[in-house]
């Protein structure tokens, strides 16, 4: 695919095989997250957690609740891999957090989509997982860091969900041509 082609075909996956994604692929996942761009130059703003273990998942899942998801599944959709984006303190009421963790997750998508992966972009679980601070170190979240984004990793369970492009549009968002 090139690049425009994975872009119309990204789309967030709300439903996952059991199939574990490899090593080599959640490589090339963190690639293209250390590929984002990144405010000030400071790498030191962001830190990454791969959470594999599906019983933190599924608590993570079960803390945010049923509501959070759309399929009645909790919010993490049964994904085999959640990667939680934690941003310094610091960086939570300038927004330079979120901002941050939405350029890495989007990167992080596309390269997704061009491994045949299944991805989504959660928020639905970052406010029950900032009201818990005492599972900030089981999940890899360092003292003076706040989990801010999550992505879904995972294998589609409906195949043509990666395959299909969406049509091309510039209506989607309101757009002004000041020229
Ligand atoms: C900031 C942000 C937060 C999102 N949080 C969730 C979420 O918690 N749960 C979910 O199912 N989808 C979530 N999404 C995915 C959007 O619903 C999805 O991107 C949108 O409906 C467009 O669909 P597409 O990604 O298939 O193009 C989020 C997307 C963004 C950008």
């Amino acid at each position: 695919m090139n690049m425009m082609q994975v872009i119309r075909t990204r789309k967030t996956c709300r439903e996952f095989t059991d199939e574990p994604v490899t090593k080599d692929q959640i490589r090339t996942i963190l690639e293209a997250a250390n590929a984002a761009p990144i405010g000030m130059h400071d790498y030191e703003a962001i830190e990454i957690s791969v959470i594999t273990d599906r019983s933190k998942i599924d608590r993570i899942d079960a803390l945010a609740g049923p509501n959070a998801g759309r399929m009645g599944t909790g919010p993490t959709y049964k994904a085999p891999v959640l990667i939680l984006l934690s941003g310094e303190e610091s960086g939570i009421e300038r927004g330079t957090a979120y901002c941050n963790a939405a350029g890495i997750i989007e990167n992080m998508a596309l390269a997704a989509t061009d491994l045949g992966l299944g991805s989504g972009y959660i928020l639905g679980v970052v406010k029950a997982l900032q009201s818990h601070p005492e599972l900030f170190a089981e999940l890899g979240v360092d003292d003076g860091y706040v989990p801010v984004s999550a992505m879904t990793l995972g294998h589609a369970a409906d195949v043509t969900l990666l395959t299909a492009e969406r049509e091309p549009t510039i209506s989607n968002f309101v757009t002004h041509f000041v020229e």
